[in-house]
């Protein structure tokens, strides 16, 4: 590598379910990469409002926790303060509620910096919805992963089932569909394919074949790369 060349960031967004938060961990595992997982700075944020009576639409009182709130990432687990909410930020309330939050652009201005602070040698893979757009515009390769609705409701469906969480298949479509909305529709950063971004449809893919896919992506580039 260049010894001046920037740190390479890989960014994958995408909406809920379509796998990105598993392709990114295991991609960033195979490159010896950093793994940034930006929804959970999002969900933790919903954690502590909802944690502290906070309307989810007060967009300084949002905005306040989210700069306050010191989350620790150790051994893939995660921490506020003492407490582990690794399993705690996952819970679908914590979803809708980060799906909230994170349409406060006050929010997203707070996040910011814990975000950039991630990219750190020998590189980073960054899974979020503005991974691309707006937090690492010079990502080396930019992904827009996606699937059907109904194929990330029963991916959700499943993860749940095999926690042990009893779950209903057509109210998660509906949650899942709200979600989409909200992420979509936003005035800020809205959950769409960036400017350069390659999209992968992996409806039709386990997880294993969206990775080599990826993978492959990245290997072209470095290859062309002087
Ligand atoms: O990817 P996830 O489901 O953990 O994300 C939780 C919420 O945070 C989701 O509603 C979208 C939002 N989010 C965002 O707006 N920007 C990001 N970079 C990551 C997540």
């Amino acid at each position: 590598m260049n010894a001046s060349a920037p740190i390479p960031v890989i960014a994958i967004d995408g909406p809920s379910s379509s796998g990105k938060g598993t392709v990114a961990a295991a991609l960033a595992r195979r490159l010896g990469f950093h793994y940034l997982d930006s929804g959970a700075l999002y969900r933790l944020t919903a954690l502590t409002v909802l944690k502290a009576g906070i309307n989810p639409d007060d967009e300084a009182a949002c905005e306040a926790a989210a700069r306050a709130m010191q989350p620790v990432f150790k051994d893939g687990r995660i921490f506020l303060g003492k407490e582990d909410v690794t399993e705690a930020i996952r819970d679908e309330a914590v979803g809708l509620a980060a799906s909230r939050v994170a349409a406060l652009p006050a929010v997203r201005r707070a996040l910011v910096d814990l975000q950039k602070s991630a990219r750190r040698a020998p590189g980073l893979v960054a899974d979020g919805r503005d991974m691309a757009a707006v937090i690492f515009p010079d990502a080396v390769l930019k992904v827009f992963l996606t699937a059907t609705p109904e194929a990330r409701a029963k991916r959700r469906y499943n993860q749940l089932i095999a926690k042990g969480i009893s779950a209903n298949l057509s109210d998660l479509t509906r949650d899942l569909a709200e979600r989409d909305r909200r992420d979509r529709e936003r005035k800020a950063a809205p959950c769409v394919p960036a400017e350069g971004a390659r999209i992968l449809d992996n409806s039709d893919m386990d997880a294993a074949q969206t990775l080599e896919t990826v993978y492959e992506w990245y290997r072209e580039i470095q290859a062309s790369r002087p």
